[in-house]
Formats: C-alpha cells, structure tokens, sequence
C-alpha cells in the first residue's frame, strides 16, 4: 500500500515537471490527490487490522509457543514483497493454515452455547470478545486441564483457548498449560463435514478400551505441523520455553532459512541479474534443483514416520535438518523394510520395537496417513528410479486440495516415464481406455492407507497381486473397485491377463466377495477400508450399490468409532438413504436400532441390484443370515489403534 502511495505521488512530481504549467488540466491533481489519500487511507486501514490482530501481545507472548527462533528465519511474509504470486500460491494452501492462533477468523468450532460431557467432565465452551473459552467442571477428581484461572472452587477451571490444529477436515484446540508455554489438548475435535463436536479419541481408528493419553503438543505434534519449531526444553530446570520460525507450515520448511537470501537480494542489481539469467538462487533452496531423492527429503521431514538420533539434542535445540541436506543422521525413518540397511535404525528398533506399532501391514508397507514418504521410498521407481514427491505434486501450480501438479490427475503421471503405456492403454489395463479401471492409480496406488477418517492412496506402488492380500490383509487394486467379486476371480483374471500364477486361496476366499469378507471377517483398519469403498463412486459404478445396505447397517454397529463413522457416511450416499440419521458415538441402543432402521428400508426398496452366492444374497434378494452371522463370527478382534 505505501509502496502505491509513493509510486502515485513520484508519478505526478515527474509529470509537474516535465509538462508546462498551462498544459495541466486541474482534474488530474485532484485525482491523484484522492487516490493518495484512499491508498493512504488503505494502508492505515491495514495497520489497524494488523494492531488488532495481535493486541494479546502479553498472552500470545508467555502462554503460547512463540516466533523468533535463531537460526535466520524471517517468516513468510518476509518473501511476499519479492515473491507475490509464489506467496499468493501458499497462502492459500493448507500447509500454512495447518497450526494458528485462536482467533474469530481462524476458530470453525461452534463455541457459543456449547456444553460438552466426557468421562464425569463438562466442558462449557463460549466467547468473550475476541477469545474463546472452555470452563470445566470435574464432577468426578476435582482436576483441570490446565492451570487457568479457578473459579468458585477446585472443579472449576476457566481457560483460554490458545491456539488450533487443521483447516481442512477437522480442528483441534489446545489450551495453555505447565510448564512454561506447554499446550494440551482440548479432548474434543471439530469435524467441518459434519459440523459437530467429537471426543477427539473418536477420530482415531482405536480399539475402544484403549485409554489413549492426552496430547502434548509440544511434544507430539510440533515437529510437523509448523516450521522450525524448537521445543526448548530444560530438563534439568524443569522448564519449557517453545518458539518457532513461524506458526503455520511456511516458506521456509520447505526452502530453508531466508535471512541471508533476503539481505542479498536487497541489492536490485544482483536481482535483475539472476531474473535474467534464469540460473537460481544459490542462498536459498529451490526443491525444484535437487536430485529427486533429496527433494522428497524436504517433504519427508514431516510426511515420514521419523524418529531423532539425538532426542535430548532435538528437545533443546530443534531439528538439525534443513531443506537440501539428507535426512540422516539426524532423523532416522523408520520404515521396517529397509531398516536392515540402516544400522541406526536397526539398533534402535532392538531396543524399542514398540516403535513399529500401529502403523505397518504386515510386510512392513506403510498403512497410515501423513506418512507417504515412507510408502514411497518402498516403490521401484523410488529404488531404481528418480521419482519424487514432485513428479506429481506442486506446491505451487497445484490446487489446494492435494496439491497434485496440474496435469498430475490422471495417467501421465505415470506415463511421464512410463511411456510404452502411453499408447493402446487397453492392451495393459484390459479395461476400456476410459474407465476408471484404466487409471494407473487405481491398480497400482490404491486406497489402502487410512488416516483422518477415510481411506487414502497408498503411496508405495505396486501390482495388484492376490498373493499379497492373502498374506499381509492389504486389499489389492482389483478387488476394492469390484466388490462383488472373490479374490478367486480376481485371481482368475490376473493369471489370464498378466500370467501372474495363480495364488493359494480357502474355500470362502475363492467363492466370496473379498469386500464382504473384510467388512463381516476382517480385522478394524480391513472393515474401516471396506466402508470407505462402500461409499466409493467409482467401486459403486462396477459392482452396483443396492446390495451394499445389509453390509454398511451391520457396519454401523461396529466396536471402533472411526469404522461406524465411515459406514455411517457411505450408507447416507446410497439412494433413499441421504436424509438416514444415524449418531456414530450415539448409544449402543441407538446404533443397533439403526442398524434395524436400515435392514428394514432396504427390504422395502424391493429386489436389490446385485445377487448371488458370493455376496450371499439369494436370486429372491434374501441376506443369508446364518452365512453372515456365521462370518461375523470369525472377526478379527485383534486390538488396533492406527497413529495418523
Ligand atoms: C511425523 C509428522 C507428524 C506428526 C508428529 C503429527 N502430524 Fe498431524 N499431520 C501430519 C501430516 C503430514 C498430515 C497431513 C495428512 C494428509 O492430509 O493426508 C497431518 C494431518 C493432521 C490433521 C488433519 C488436519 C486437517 O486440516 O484436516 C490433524 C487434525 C492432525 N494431523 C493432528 C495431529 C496431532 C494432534 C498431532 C500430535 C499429537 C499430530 N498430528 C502429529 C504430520 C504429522
Ligand atoms: C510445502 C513446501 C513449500 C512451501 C511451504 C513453499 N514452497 Fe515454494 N516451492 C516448493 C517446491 C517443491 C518448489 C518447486 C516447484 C513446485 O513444486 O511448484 C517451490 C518453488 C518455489 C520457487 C521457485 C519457483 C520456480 O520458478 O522454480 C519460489 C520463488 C518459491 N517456491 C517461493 C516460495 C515462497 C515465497 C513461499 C512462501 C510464501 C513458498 N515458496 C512456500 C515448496 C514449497
Ligand atoms: C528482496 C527480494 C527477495 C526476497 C525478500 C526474497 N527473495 Fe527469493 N528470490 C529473489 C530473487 C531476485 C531470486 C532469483 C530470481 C528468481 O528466481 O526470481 C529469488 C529466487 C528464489 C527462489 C528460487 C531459487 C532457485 O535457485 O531457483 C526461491 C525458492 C526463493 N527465492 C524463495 C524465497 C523465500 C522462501 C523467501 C522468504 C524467506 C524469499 N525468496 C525472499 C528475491 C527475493
Ligand atoms: C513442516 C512440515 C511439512 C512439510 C515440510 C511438508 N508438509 Fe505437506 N503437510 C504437512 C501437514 C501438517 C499437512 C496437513 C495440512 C492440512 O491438510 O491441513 C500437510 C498436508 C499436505 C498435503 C495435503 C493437503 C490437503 O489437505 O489436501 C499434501 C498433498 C502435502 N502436504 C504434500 C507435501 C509435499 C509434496 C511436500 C514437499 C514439497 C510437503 N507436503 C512438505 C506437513 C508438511
Ligand atoms: C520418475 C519416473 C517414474 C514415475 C513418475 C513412475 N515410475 Fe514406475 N518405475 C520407474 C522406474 C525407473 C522403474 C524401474 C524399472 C526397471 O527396473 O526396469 C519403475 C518401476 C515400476 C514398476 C515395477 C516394474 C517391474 O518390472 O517390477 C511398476 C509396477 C511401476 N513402476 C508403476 C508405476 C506407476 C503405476 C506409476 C504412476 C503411479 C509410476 N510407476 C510412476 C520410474 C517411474
Ligand atoms: C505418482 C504420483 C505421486 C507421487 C510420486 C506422490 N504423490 Fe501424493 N498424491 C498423489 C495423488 C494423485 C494424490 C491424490 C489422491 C486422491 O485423489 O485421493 C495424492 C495425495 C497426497 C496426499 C493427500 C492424501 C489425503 O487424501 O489426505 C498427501 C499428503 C501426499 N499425496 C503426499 C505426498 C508426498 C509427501 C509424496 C512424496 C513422498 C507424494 N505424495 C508423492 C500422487 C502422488
Ligand atoms: C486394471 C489394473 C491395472 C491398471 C489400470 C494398470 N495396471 Fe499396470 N499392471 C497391472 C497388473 C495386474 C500388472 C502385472 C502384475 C504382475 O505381473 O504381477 C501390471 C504391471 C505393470 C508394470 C510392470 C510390468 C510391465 O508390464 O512392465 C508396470 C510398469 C505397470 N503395470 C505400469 C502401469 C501404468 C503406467 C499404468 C497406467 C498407464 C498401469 N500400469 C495401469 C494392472 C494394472
Ligand atoms: C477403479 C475401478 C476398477 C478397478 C481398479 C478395476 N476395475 Fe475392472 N471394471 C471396472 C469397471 C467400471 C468395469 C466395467 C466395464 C469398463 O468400464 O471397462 C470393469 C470391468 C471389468 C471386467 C469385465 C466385467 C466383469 O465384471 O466381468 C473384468 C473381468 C474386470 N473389470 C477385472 C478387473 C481386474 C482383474 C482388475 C484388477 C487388475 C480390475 N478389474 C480393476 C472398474 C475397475
């Protein structure tokens, strides 16, 4: 804005000068006088904004984790100036709003009139001007969450909302707490889809008898969610003094301090130059310019299962890693299929092999979200190859959502260097050119992993092979778009299509739905995924949708949170089904009597769309009770509890 005012004014002094006196009209003074003063006005405008913003200086400053790390960090909007479009790119990506202050702009949480109960506790939650508030009442110990203010006794405890985690599926609150600027979780998470509150150990896909442990954000969530952060704790001193290079997941996460960047490019000379010459910057990185696997490092520094060599020296001084260096020795990923190739990771797993939990097929393929760096890494074109996270991701040519490159959607990402594909496509994929059996990513990506309450592409590309989903439990590309057919079908067509020899399968594993089995027989992440592909459009087009009512109902009374959640959403796209209410933490008594809801109106809607033995609906449209209960069963009660 001043920099208008000033190119405004400079304009007409040079105008004064240069045209005679008599040649001026009158009306262009006054109309650079007037935009002077609406670009002025502009500005002081903008000031004020920005005054209000942070006007809890004192707050923000002691009670939440705070800019100002060394290291040469200058914050995002230090790039704007020199880099508007690449700025305007970012800001509006969900890297930069992934961590903010809690403020009327950024809190979607309903906080006016909110009274919320778990386990004894009620958490009231309102406004007071500009800040939000939880009281809570603790009917049962008399605890707090935090070391607010107290209020008419030790059950009740007044805090303020500090700040926030996520803008695109759901957010997460965290009040301030001790020691110093440590931040605990609020336990409840707002889902955007479904405007609703929910205990936040509801979003997680755990077993329910587990007691999970209240997050430290400090502690757990920091290292990913924004840039530079430095947890400073002292343990001798017993004390917490968190700061980072900027709140949300900023330029510099990604391109490395810019301090010494900036103050070389002051000089306009130098600018101009390297505009020109097209050649790159050498004090800032461009991820652009690395080799591939360097590249994916920079993104691999949060989207990877990591764990730091030194922990007290990352406890006290941050991460060493910066943008353009390898990830090792600092950072070790722990990704079990290669871990024998690094002995850092080897020890460490011989001394904490809980380490692997809940995150792993049983090969040691990666299953969870946020963590595609370790599913890439596994892949043949990442191990005899050069792709990256950037053959088909952008930062900045991307939309929002994904950030896939523009063009990146469909096969060429894969073509791009798989060329022979590129023509006669049918010829390999045997289905028709259009179909969404012809896009790689469906046989080779497929939605195995899960994480934020759905299923998502798995990042470690493979053939769709039955031998493997009959030996770790991953559903293979076939099968979660056909889900009226068995693995032995499948089976049939990849040894006729591909020569693939034919895999070792039991009776019920040749003869029924595979989708069926993991909905009915399959252990929570397999009935999770069998939900999701439920609901799947393109699953839907192949193997008809009707049928698939008796399967989501039983679904709706499943013993894990997330799995009813995914059934709930999926049944709601059937046909007849969109208005269907169902409360996935609801009563036991409410999710069976919804459970019967459901039975009944698919009965009514008359003959379903699909029969037969292998969905285990007879040629009248009878479920066949017994077969189910039968499969229900046999189901994999084994205890899970997915990390995101
Ligand atoms: C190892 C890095 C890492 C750690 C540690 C981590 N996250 Fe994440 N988180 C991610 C990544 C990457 C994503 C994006 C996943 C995606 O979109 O598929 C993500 C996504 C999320 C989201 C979804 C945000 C949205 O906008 O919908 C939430 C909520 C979340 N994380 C919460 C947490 C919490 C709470 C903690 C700490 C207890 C935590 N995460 C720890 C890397 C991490
Ligand atoms: C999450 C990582 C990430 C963040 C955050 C990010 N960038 Fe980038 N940036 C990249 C990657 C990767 C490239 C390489 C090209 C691409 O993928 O779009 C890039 C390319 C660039 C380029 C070079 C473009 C070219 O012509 O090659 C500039 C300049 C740039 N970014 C500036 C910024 C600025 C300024 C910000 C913050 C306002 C920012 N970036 C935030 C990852 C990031
Ligand atoms: C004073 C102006 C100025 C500021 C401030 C500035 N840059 Fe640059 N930047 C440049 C110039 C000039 C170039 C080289 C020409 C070009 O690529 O546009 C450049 C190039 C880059 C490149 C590409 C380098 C390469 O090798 O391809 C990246 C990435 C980048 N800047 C990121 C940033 C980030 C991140 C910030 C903020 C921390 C920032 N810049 C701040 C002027 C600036
Ligand atoms: C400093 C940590 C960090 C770095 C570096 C980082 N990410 Fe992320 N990324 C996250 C987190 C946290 C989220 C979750 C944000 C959200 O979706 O709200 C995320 C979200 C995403 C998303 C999903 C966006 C959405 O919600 O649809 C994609 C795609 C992604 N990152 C790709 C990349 C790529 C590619 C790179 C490397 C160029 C990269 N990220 C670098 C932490 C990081
Ligand atoms: C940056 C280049 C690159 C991209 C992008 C890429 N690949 Fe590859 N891929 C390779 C290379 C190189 C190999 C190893 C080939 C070899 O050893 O002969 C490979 C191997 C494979 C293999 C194993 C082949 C075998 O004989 O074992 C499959 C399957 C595969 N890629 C599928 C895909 C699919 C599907 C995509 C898109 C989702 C994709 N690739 C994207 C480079 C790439
Ligand atoms: C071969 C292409 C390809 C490569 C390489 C690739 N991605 Fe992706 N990625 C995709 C596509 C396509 C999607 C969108 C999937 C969809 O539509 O559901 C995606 C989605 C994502 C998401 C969002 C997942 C979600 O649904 O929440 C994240 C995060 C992500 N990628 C991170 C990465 C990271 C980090 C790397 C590098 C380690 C990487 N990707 C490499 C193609 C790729
Ligand atoms: C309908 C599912 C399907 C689709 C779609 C598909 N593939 Fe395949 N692909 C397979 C199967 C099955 C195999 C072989 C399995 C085996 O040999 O074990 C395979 C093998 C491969 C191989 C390794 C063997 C070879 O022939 O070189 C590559 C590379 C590959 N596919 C790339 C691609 C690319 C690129 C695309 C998109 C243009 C694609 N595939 C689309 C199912 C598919
Ligand atoms: C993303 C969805 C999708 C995936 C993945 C997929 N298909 Fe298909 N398939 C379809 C659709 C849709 C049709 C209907 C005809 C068409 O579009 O070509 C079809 C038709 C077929 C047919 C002929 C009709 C029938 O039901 O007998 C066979 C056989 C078949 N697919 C086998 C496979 C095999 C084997 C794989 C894995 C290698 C596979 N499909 C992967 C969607 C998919």
């Amino acid at each position: 804005m001043e920099w208008l005012v000033f190119i405004v004014l400079a304009g007409f002094g040079l105008w004064r000068a240069l045209v005679p006196t008599g040649r001026r009209p009158q009306w262009v003074t006054w109309a650079v006088l007037a935009s002077a003063l609406l670009a002025g006005g502009g500005a002081w405008g903008w000031n004020v904004q920005r005054v209000k913003l942070v006007s809890d200086e004192e707050f923000v400053q002691t009670r939440l984790p705070h800019t100002g790390r060394p290291g040469g960090y200058v914050s995002s909007d230090g790039c704007l100036a020199c880099h508007t479009r690449r700025y305007q790119s970012w800001r509006r990506s969900f890297h930069r709003t992934m961590t903010q202050f809690a403020r009327p702009d950024t809190v979607r949480g309903q906080f006016d009139h909110t009274v919320l109960k778990l386990d004894g506790k009620t958490y009231t939650l309102s406004r007071d001007g500009e800040n939000f508030m939880v009281e809570l009442e603790d009917t049962e110990s008399g605890g707090g969450v935090s070391d607010g203010t107290a209020e008419a006794g030790a059950s009740r405890v007044v805090s303020r909302v500090g700040m926030l985690t996520g803008s695109h599926h759901m957010q997460v609150y965290w009040i301030p707490s001790r020691p110093g600027n440590l931040q605990r979780d609020l336990p409840f998470t707002y889902l955007f889809d479904d405007h609703r509150w929910v205990p936040l150990r509801d979003t997680f896909l755990r077993d329910p008898n587990i007691r999970g442990t209240p997050d430290k954000w400090n502690f757990d969530c920091m290292e990913c969610h924004t840039t530079a952060g430095v947890p400073g704790e002292d343990r001798a001193e017993g004390t917490l003094d968190t700061s980072l290079g900027e709140m949300g997941i900023g330029c510099e996460s990604c391109h490395g301090p810019g301090e010494e960047h900036e103050n070389a490019n002051h000089n306009p000379l130098r600018r101009y130059v390297l505009r020109l010459s097209g050649k790159g910057d050498p004090t800032i990185v461009n991820p652009a310019r690395l080799p591939p696997k360097l590249a994916s490092q920079v993104c691999g520094q949060c989207h990877g299962i990591k764990y730091y060599g030194n922990m007290k020296e990352y406890l006290e001084q941050g991460e060493d890693f910066r943008p353009g260096r390898d990830l090792s020795p600092g950072i070790h990923i722990l990704q079990p299929t290669r871990a024998a190739a690094d002995p850092n990771v080897a020890n460490l797993l011989r001394r904490q092999p809980d380490l692997l939990a809940g995150r792993y097929w049983p090969d040691g393929k990666e299953r969870v979200s946020g963590r595609d760096y370790n599913a890439l890494i596994d892949s043949p074109c990442y191990q005899r190859g050069e792709i990256s996270c950037l053959s088909c991701h952008s930062m900045h040519e991307s939309s929002p959502t994904n950030q896939v490159r523009a063009g990146m959607e469909g096969n060429q990402a894969c073509t791009q260097c798989h060329q022979q594909f590129e023509n006669n496509l049918a010829a390999h994929t045997h289905h028709d050119p259009q179909s969404s059996g012809s896009l790689c990513y469906n046989c080779h990506m497929p939605y195995t992993t899960y994480g934020l309450l759905k299923a998502i592409r798995s990042h470690f590309v493979e053939n769709p092979s039955v031998a493997t989903t009959v030996n770790t439990g991953r559903p293979n590309g076939c099968n979660i778009c056909h889900l009226d057919r068995s693995l032995g079908w499948t089976d049939g067509h990849l040894t006729a299509w591909y020569g693939v020899k034919p895999a070792a399968l039991t009776d019920e594993q040749r003869n029924i739905s595979a989708a069926v089995l993991w909905a009915l027989r399959g252990d929570a992440g397999q009935r999770a995924l069998a939900a999701w592909y439920m609901g799947w459009e393109p699953a839907r087009r192949a193997s008809g949708e009707r049928w698939l009512t008796p399967y989501l109902a039983q679904l709706l009374t499943d013993p894990y949170s997330a799995v009813r959640y995914i059934a709930g959403h999926s049944l709601q796209r059937m046909p007849g089904f969109q208005n269907f209410a169902f409360d996935f933490i609801g009563s036991p008594q409410e999710r069976e009597g919804a459970r019967l809801r459901a039975l009944e109106a698919w009965q009514q809607a008359g003959l379903p769309d699909r029969t037969g033995a292998a969905i285990l609906i007879s040629p009248r449209g009878d479920l066949q009770d017994n077969a189910v209960t039968n499969l229900l069963q046999q189901r994999d009660n084994l205890s899970m509890d997915l990390k995101e």
